[in-house]
């Protein structure tokens, strides 16, 4: 298949429309990472985009709205509290899981008697779902268990020759992928940390403590229980005291390259010029936790671009989005290691 990969313009959102109404592939950018659209409503185009990514039956997908009213046609039995959040949060980096309609696909949802929904405020995505002019549903635009595209040279990567059209927006704002609360129990719970953290949406409503991976082997949010994130570069993150890891990473460097291993370190600003090591990643500033957070998924792919077989990282901070990049973090790395 020919993949067309056009910038955002009037022409290319009518193009994107009418290959989603088609049946079609379409992937572009949002404010968190790059999906992959296909009309939420046609079985056949929802199931293509399981096939393309490799995706687990399992694991459903968000459906992306362009008007906040449209929640009422896919969704019912809508909580207090998932107005409040609607009306606060969308358009912006919130997923919304509700009790779902009849009319919404299994093939979305994996059979669950719920609705993910997120209306991205990105202007390249509503535009290309307003020109749509249906829900589009749409996962992260990787293969499945790749570290999610956050700019449209990493969906060419992973998608070329695989879908119709890449719309190519630049880079996400955010970096990683949305929050996903759960809304159809007594109290809020958190699935998926996000940029919209436990913190500021208790400012709203009363959340319970994050718990994806669930009790009794049955995960409320399917896809929280595949590794994820993951380069082929194996990913050792060392917490603790920050200078004693950076001489430890020092040493490992050492240590690994003599084993005839092509190593890599991920470091923070603050520690960059203390590492010692061929292939250094600048991951930001630890005082800027959106500049980390918008990097992490960038650098973890560059680790295969560059072939590096072993990377090591120290944790980043952790008060906002942080939380977020350390839960993306944890699921890439092969091992943590703690240095006191
Ligand atoms: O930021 C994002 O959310 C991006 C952009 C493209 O919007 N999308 C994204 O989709 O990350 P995906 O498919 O990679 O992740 C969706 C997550 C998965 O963890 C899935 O298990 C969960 O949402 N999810 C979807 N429907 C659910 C449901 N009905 N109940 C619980 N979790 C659900
Ligand atoms: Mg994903």
């Amino acid at each position: 298949m020919k993949t067309i990969i056009s910038k955002p313009s009037t022409t290319s959102y009518e193009k994107a429309g009418e290959l989603i109404r088609e049946g079609k592939l379409v992937a572009f950018p949002t404010e968190t990472v790059y999906g992959i659209g296909a009309n939420a409503m046609d079985s056949q185009a929802v199931k293509s985009i399981f096939k393309v990514k490799g995706r687990p039956v399992d694991n459903p997908l968000i459906v992306h709205i362009c008007e906040k009213g449209d929640v009422f046609k896919y969704a019912k039995n809508i909580s207090e509290d998932a107005n409040i959040l609607m009306d606060k949060f969308w358009p912006g980096p919130l997923t919304i899981v509700l009790e779902k309609k009849e009319l919404v696909p299994d093939t979305i949802t994996a059979g669950l008697g719920t609705v993910a929904i997120r209306m991205p405020e990105n202007e390249v995505a509503l535009n290309i779902i307003r020109h749509a002019g249906v829900p589009v549903a749409a996962p992260s635009a990787n293969i499945s268990g790749k570290p999610s595209p956050t700019n449209a040279a990493h969906v060419i990567e992973d998608l070329d020759g695989k879908v119709d059209m890449i719309i190519d927006g630049g880079c996400c704002d955010i970096g990683l992928e949305s929050t996903v609360i759960d809304l159809t129990s007594d109290t809020p719970t958190i699935l998926r940390p996000g940029k919209i953290t436990k913190k500021i949406l208790s400012e709203y409503v009363s959340i319970n403590d994050y718990n994806a991976d669930e009790v009794a082997g049955v995960p409320k949010s399917p896809g929280m229980k595949y590794r994820h994130y993951s380069p082929s570069a194996k990913i050792i993150l060392y917490s603790g005291n920050k200078n004693k890891i950076i001489e430890k990473i020092n040493q490992d460097v050492q240590e690994y390259f003599f084993k005839g291993q092509r190593v890599g370190a991920i470091i923070e600003k603050e520690y960059y010029d203390a590492v010692k090591c061929r292939y250094k990643y600048d991951i930001g500033s630890c005082e800027n936790e959106d500049e980390v957070a918008k990097n992490l998924f960038k650098i973890l792919r560059q680790l295969d671009e560059d072939n590096i077989e072993v990377a090591f990282i120290t944790s980043l901070s952790d008060r906002h989005i942080g939380s977020a990049t350390m839960n993306r973090l944890l699921k890439a790395s092969s091992q943590v290691i703690e240095i006191n």
